[in-house]
Formats: structure tokens, sequence, C-alpha cells
């Protein structure tokens, strides 16, 4: 059986940058500190008017553009993404309508950070099923909607962004491997928007106490992280059959430098083959990697042989790691 290839990708950033100046105006931090503790430097912000499905749509244009074919041949779409354009109808049935595509299914896909990596792993089930042939794979966030910008402890940290790709099985590109993908929801608490869903419905209390942005206990998230995105990737090489020393690129989420940093240490990948965006994005929870992932082909474009090590860490908890290899058709 023939594995399931990402032909193609593409990505997309809003305009706006907001740099630790500007945040330094904001709340009571400082560039030295987000600097050193993080790794951050700016993010985008998307516009007023530019909603997660714009910005995904921009993305999967090119991810479309990239591999070669006509956007009548996808099959499906999957969008992951904790921002979504309304909590229902779902933010893939807007793409849809805006590419014309009537008809096929989509849906949307929700493992915050991790996003990214689930529905690699569902497109590879559904395409080396022969359920679809063709799918589009879009992850979009527009975070600075669920960011509360009077809490230093989060809004430093959080950008705007969409990445898209095509899983297919034929035509040139990576081969996905590996998937390995986890989830612990007794640490639910950790990391969450506590209202807006049916346990706690919007309400003038819930805005006064500003639950309807993101709440984390950076710490603790910190220390599951650096586990979590080991044990998978370690399970994902295993599966791929690879060594660590194997791993010619490692794509992590762009969550922190030093949980970056810490990863590469343990899976002995020297620092200029981690490829990172998390000085110029920050953290674009379900877009990171897939943007990582874009800019990496475009700027490096890595070798035919090449292998990739993928991983990602969120709310749910959630986590991932893929092993990925390039090929020629
Ligand atoms: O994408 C989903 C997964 N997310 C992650 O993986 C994020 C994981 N966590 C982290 O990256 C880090 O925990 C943070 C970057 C969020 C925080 O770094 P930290 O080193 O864990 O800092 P901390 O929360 O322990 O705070 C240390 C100090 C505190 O002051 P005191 O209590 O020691 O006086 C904070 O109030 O730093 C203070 N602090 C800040 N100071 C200046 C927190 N945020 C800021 C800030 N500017 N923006």
């Amino acid at each position: 059986m023939k594995k399931a290839k990402i032909i193609g990708t593409g990505s997309y950033v809003p305009e706006k940058v907001l740099t630790n100046a500007d945040l330094e105006k904001i709340v009571d931090t400082n560039d030295e500190w987000i600097v050193s503790r993080t790794g951050m430097k700016e993010r985008r912000i998307a516009a007023d008017d530019e909603f997660t499905s714009d910005m995904g749509l921009k993305a999967a244009q090119s991810a479309i553009e990239s591999a070669g074919i006509e956007k009548t041949e996808i099959d499906c779409i999957l969008v992951a993404t904790l921002s979504p354009d309304h909590v229902f109808p779902s933010t893939a049935c807007i793409i849809q309508r805006e590419l014309g595509l009537e008809g096929i299914p989509c849906l949307d896909l929700q493992a915050a950070c991790s996003g990214y990596l689930y529905a690699l792993a569902q497109s590879k089930a559904f395409v080396e099923s022969g359920m679809y042939k063709n799918i589009l794979v879009i992850a979009s966030e527009k975070l600075s909607a669920i960011t509360d910008y009077e809490d230093r402890n989060t809004c430093v940290l959080f950008g705007d962004g969409a990445a898209a790709c095509i899983i297919s099985q034929e035509g040139a590109g990576y081969v996905i491997d590996a998937i390995t993908l986890g989830s612990d929801g007794c640490q639910a608490k950790l990391l969450h928007m506590p209202a807006g869903g049916v346990r706690s419905p919007a309400s003038t209390e819930t805005v006064k106490n500003r639950e309807h942005f993101i709440h984390m206990n950076g710490k603790e998230v910190f220390k599951h992280a650096v586990r979590r995105m080991e044990s998978a990737s370690e399970e994902a090489l295993l599966k791929a059959g690879l060594s660590k020393e194997k791993v010619s690129w490692l794509v992590p989420h762009q969550a922190n430098i030093r949980i970056i940093e810490t990863l590469a240490k343990r899976f002995c990948v020297p620092m200029e083959r981690v490829f990172m965006t998390i000085h110029k994005y920050g953290n674009t929870s379900a877009s990171s990697v897939g943007i990582a992932l874009d800019e990496l082909e475009k700027e490096k474009t890595p070798k035919v042989g090449d292998h990739l090590l993928l991983t990602a860490f969120g709310a749910g908890l959630t986590w991932g790691a893929a092993v990925l290899t390039k090929e020629l058709a």
C-alpha cells in the first residue's frame, strides 16, 4: 500500500506586527523578559475584519497551487482550529463556500495546538483507506480574538496565522511515515477557555470575569509539554524505524524556545537543523507546526531522503509527533 504524502504546503500570516515594545505599552512586561523566557520578539495580528476562515482560505489557495492540482480534485476539507469563526457552522464549511467546492465533506477538528498533526493523521487514514484521494488540511487561528490583553502571563505569547497542505497518495512530497497522537483530559484545566460553551454560556458575569479568553497555568503546561513531545517523538521514530541520528530537521510547536531547545538536545538535533518561526510569529496554536513546515520547505528546501520530525502539544492536553520523508513522485 502506498503511504499518504503531503504534496503541497501553504501558509499565511496577517500584515500587522505586534512587537514586544508594543506589548510593553499594554501590560507590565519588557522585551528582555519575553525574549529570555519565550524566544518571542514579534507576532502577527489579524485585521478587525479578517477572520480564521479568511486566513485559512489564503493558506489553502497557496497549498493548492504548490501541490499543482485543480481545486476540483479536492475530496474533503479538514480545518484544525480552536478559534473558529463560529461555534457552528464549521470554519471548514465557510472555506468550502469561498473555494466554490459545494458538495464535498468538510469538518473542523479541535485538538488545540496539536490540531495540525491530528488533521494529518486523520487525512492519512482517509487517503490510505481509499476513502478519499486528495484532502485539503488547514490550520488557522485568530488567537488575538481570545487573548486577554490585560493578562501579561498569556498576552505576550499568542499570534494569528494559518497553514495548509494537500494530502494525497500521488505526487512528489513528504511521505507521512508515522504519526503518534495522545491526550490527557485529566489536565484539561491547565489550559482552557472557561466560558462560552454550554457549561458556562456567555453572560454579563462571564464577560466581566474575563472568562472568554485563554487561561493557562504556564509552569505546569511547560513540564507536560517537554515530557509529552519527547515521548511522542520517540514513539513516532520507533514506528518509522528511524534512530534519532537520522532526523534531518526538527519542526516543533512554536510555544517556547526553552522547550524547543530541550527537545533539540534530547534528540541530538543541532539548533541550525531546528526550524523556528517563534521569534516572528509567537505561538499560533494549531497553525504553528504547519506554518513552520511551509516556511522550511520554501526557505531551506529539504533534500530528497531528508527525514523531518514534527511534534506538537496543547490544550486537552493533547500531543503528537510525525515522521516525514521527502520523496520524488
Ligand atoms: O501552546 C500550548 C502549549 N503552551 C506551552 O507550552 C506554554 C508553556 N509555558 C511556558 O512557555 C512558560 O511557562 C511561560 C512562558 C508561559 C511563562 O514562563 P515561566 O518561566 O514559567 O514564568 P512564570 O509563569 O513562572 O512566571 C515567572 C515570573 C512571575 O513573577 P513572580 O511571581 O516570580 O514575581 C510572573 O508574574 O514572571 C512573571 N511574568 C512576567 N513578567 C514580565 C509572567 N509573565 C510575564 C511577562 N512579563 N509577560
